[in-house]
């Protein structure tokens, strides 16, 4: 059987880091310190292949306002670039320019259990919102947000990345990944020719760190956040102004920490410009002044970039030239990966002998199977066949199908104790069938 040929080699020589960003919104402060300088700091690294792409697919499920996708995911690209991401070097791309993402997400959602999804944390989130308001649990949810997992599994499966830096919220997304990639290496790959690498999640510690204008988490949701290159220099300073402080007056001593606005100015300092601005600040430094600083800390860093960030927004076809050639990387990488895992479902050229590549479902998942059907006299029945397919019981006629459902659970539940009463015909050995039904009860 060769379903999946291997591509551990590709992949034990360099580790490929991924993440994407949904494209809804602008980005801010918080989102550079916690998501974007780590990223590039880290594709600047030796022995990493980074990929970095606008999730404009997954902004669809969230935003139905076409232009304010439009919009984001152009501002997205340049304020990567603008900060330093270096496209010869990483892939960067649209999730929307490479079709193998979807397709890869449709092989995967015939594997993924429904009741697995039925436990994301944001699905979750959206049917206990719902309950609360008295609503429909499903109210409002379309099958893009249920299904967001799924599609956030192939983004990185695509690619066999190893490492996926992400925000506490997204860890369970990255479990389901793994999740699905043994799933779908277990179904149809030989092993040790596993076709899917099994990712890993990492949490930044500082992506929780940095907080907004009133202390909380930086984040579009409190409305507390600082922009990173709307507005300009201007919108900054007075973001800064807006920045909560005590009531400590000029001149009186303040205790620098546990403020935010210390806390901001630690992620763009040096060691040494943090001890000196809170030996200022003990020393007596006003909050007007200290704002002045943190500006000047904060501009001395994003204006170069801001004005980068200008200049690519006035050419956006340079930005498209970047992404439709980091499509091409990308898709160098995302065909040849999709055509295997194709062929490892069964979907392959008639050119190709049939035999080939066995399904693994077989050999692999043999387990003994009840099955319930309804036949054409409107009644409802079961049988249960053997791990290699030989019939061991047959129900009898049931007028509704949850009967012959709940007669189904006994027996799985309880095994060979519910034969006794079991409106069934033995069709084989009771010992055989009841070996069956304990390995059922186990599995
Ligand atoms: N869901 C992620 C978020 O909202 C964005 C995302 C989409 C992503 N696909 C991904 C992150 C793949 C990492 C890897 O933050």
């Amino acid at each position: 059987m060769a379903a999946c040929p291997a591509v551990a080699t590709l992949t034990t020589m360099t580790q490929r880091v991924l993440t994407g960003i949904t494209t809804t919104g602008t980005l801010h402060l918080g989102n550079y310190v916690g998501a974007i300088r780590p990223a590039i700091a880290a594709s600047r690294e030796s022995g990493v292949e980074s990929f970095y792409f606008m999730a404009d697919y997954h902004a669809l499920i969230k935003c139905d306002d076409p232009a304010r996708v439009a919009r984001s995911r152009l501002e997205i690209t340049a304020t990567w670039i603008a900060a330093g991401l270096d496209p010869e070097r990483t892939f960067i791309y649209r999730q929307s320019d490479i079709p193998e993402i979807p397709e890869l997400t449709w092989l995967l959602t015939c594997v993924t259990a429904k009741g697995q999804m039925n436990r994301a944390h944001a699905y979750k989130a959206s049917v206990d919102a719902n309950l609360a308001a008295g609503e429909d649990a499903d109210a409002g949810i379309s099958m893009g947000l249920f299904s967001y997992p799924i599609l956030m599994a192939a983004d990185i499966l695509m690619f066999n990345a190893q490492r996926v830096p992400v925000g506490k919220d997204q860890v369970q997304h990255i479990e389901m990944a793994r999740d699905l990639a043994q799933r779908f290496n277990h179904l149809f790959c030989t092993p040790g020719e596993e076709l899917f690498v099994l990712p890993e999640a990492e949490v930044e510690a500082e992506m929780e760190l940095l907080p907004g204008l009133d202390g909380r988490k930086m984040s579009k949701s409190y409305d507390n956040s600082i922009p990173l290159f709307q507005g300009g220099a201007k919108a900054l300073k007075e973001a800064i102004a807006r920045i909560v402080t005590d009531s400590r007056l000029p001149g009186e001593p303040k205790e620098p920490e546990g403020q935010a606005l210390v806390t901001i100015f630690d992620a763009f300092a040096t060691p040494e410009q943090r001890a000196a601005f809170r030996a200022e600040l003990r020393a007596g430094l006003a909050w007007g002044e200290a704002k002045q600083r943190l500006f000047d800390q904060i501009e001395g860093q994003i204006g170069p970039m801001r004005a980068k960030y200008e200049a690519l927004m006035a050419n956006p076809a340079e930005l498209e030239a970047i992404l439709q050639r980091g499509a091409v990387k990308a898709r160098a990488i995302a065909g040849p990966l999709l055509a295997r895992a194709r062929e490892a479902v069964g979907l392959r050229s008639f050119a190709a002998p049939l035999e080939q590549g066995v399904s693994a479902r077989k050999d692999k998942a043999a387990v003994p199977l009840f099955k319930q059907y309804r036949e054409a006299d409107g009644k409802f029945y079961f049988k249960l066949n053997a791990a290699d397919g030989g019939p061991l019981l047959q129900s009898e006629a049931f007028e509704s199908g949850r009967d012959a459902g709940q007669w189904v659970a006994r027996l799985k539940t309880e095994g060979a104790a519910a034969l006794a009463g079991a409106p069934v015909r033995k069709l084989a050995e009771e010992a055989v069938i009841a070996e069956a039904l304990a390995a059922l009860a186990s599995a």
